[in-house]
């Protein structure tokens, strides 16, 4: 039997997903994102889950997509595979929240994966980064789209020619990361924020974060209308009548996901 090459547990209400293939440095091979697009499904799909945390090694988040697996690969077989698109892209598809707690290296493959997640807190050792050109070839899981948006136009150029990596600081300042925590205290600062979204209404963390990611997709004015038409939609959920009647006692709101 093979090795299973994520460790998932948890914690409360939320889940840890944790890549684990050391010796690669939790390179992203398709055995690995298989597993990792079972489980992210089988937490979203898991009524006693509020939210998930994705994690690496405290040496790597993940150093990118598996080179030697795709080294010899040939166009007509990654094409017709949709090499990355079905296997890579499970964590687009979770409503719940999804937050990636990045140590170490978060490289090509990794840095995008990171970039799918919902948010990143870097642990202070963080180095992110799109190698991909050092390889000929370029980024291929959303790096030139999700970093461009996340960093502009000029940190995207200059990562995506060059490869260089970049530490968390500089990952912070450019707005690719949410907060940055000390190495020790990454997942714990991560499976904490889950925890106090877990106190939050579900449909109306799902609704934001549809929103918020609509505003990618999308112009403004249309953003602010899918935006409001789902304000409005959220009138008809317990939630709102509980947490607008808490704040109206002065009293702390218990939602029921209703
Ligand atoms: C396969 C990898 C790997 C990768 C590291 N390893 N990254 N194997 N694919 N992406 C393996 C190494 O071969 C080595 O195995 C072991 O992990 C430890 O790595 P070292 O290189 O010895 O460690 P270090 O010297 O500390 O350097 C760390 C590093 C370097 C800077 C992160 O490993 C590196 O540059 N890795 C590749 C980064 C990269 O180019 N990523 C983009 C991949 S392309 P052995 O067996 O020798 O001990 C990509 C495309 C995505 O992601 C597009 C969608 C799919």
């Amino acid at each position: 039997a093979e090795e299973t090459m994520i460790l998932t547990e948890r914690q409360g209400r939320v889940a840890v997903i944790r890549l684990n293939r050391p010796k690669a440095l939790n390179a992203l091979c398709d055995q690995l994102m298989e597993e990792l697009g079972q489980a992210l499904r089988g937490f979203d799909a898991d009524p006693e889950v509020a939210a998930i945390v994705l994690t690496g090694s405290d040496r790597a988040f993940a150093a990118g997509a598996d080179i030697k697996e795709m080294q010899s690969r040939s166009f007509p077989a990654v094409y017709l595979d949709d090499f990355i698109g079905k296997r890579w892209e499970a964590v687009t598809y979770v409503q719940k929240p999804v937050i990636a707690a990045v140590a170490g290296f978060a490289l090509g493959g990794g840095c995008e994966l990171a970039m799918m997640c919902d948010l990143i807190i870097a642990a202070d050792n963080a180095k992110f980064g799109q190698p991909e050109i050092n390889l000929g070839v370029i980024p291929g899981a959303g790096g030139t789209q999700r970093l461009t948006r996340a960093v502009g136009k000029a940190k995207a150029m200059d990562l995506v020619l060059t490869g260089r990596m970049m530490d968390a600081a500089e990952a912070e300042r450019a707005g690719l990361v949410a907060r940055i925590v000390p190495l020790a205290e990454v997942v714990a600062e991560a499976v904490k924020l889950g925890e106090k979204l877990g106190t939050l209404s579900a449909p109306a963390l799902a609704m934001a974060k549809e929103a918020v990611n609509r505003a990618f997709e999308t112009t403004l004015a249309e953003g602010v209308k899918f935006e409001r038409r789902a304000f409005q939609s959220l009138f008809s959920t317990e939630d709102q009548k509980e947490g607008m009647a808490a704040f109206a006692e002065k009293r702390p709101a218990v939602f029921r996901n209703r």
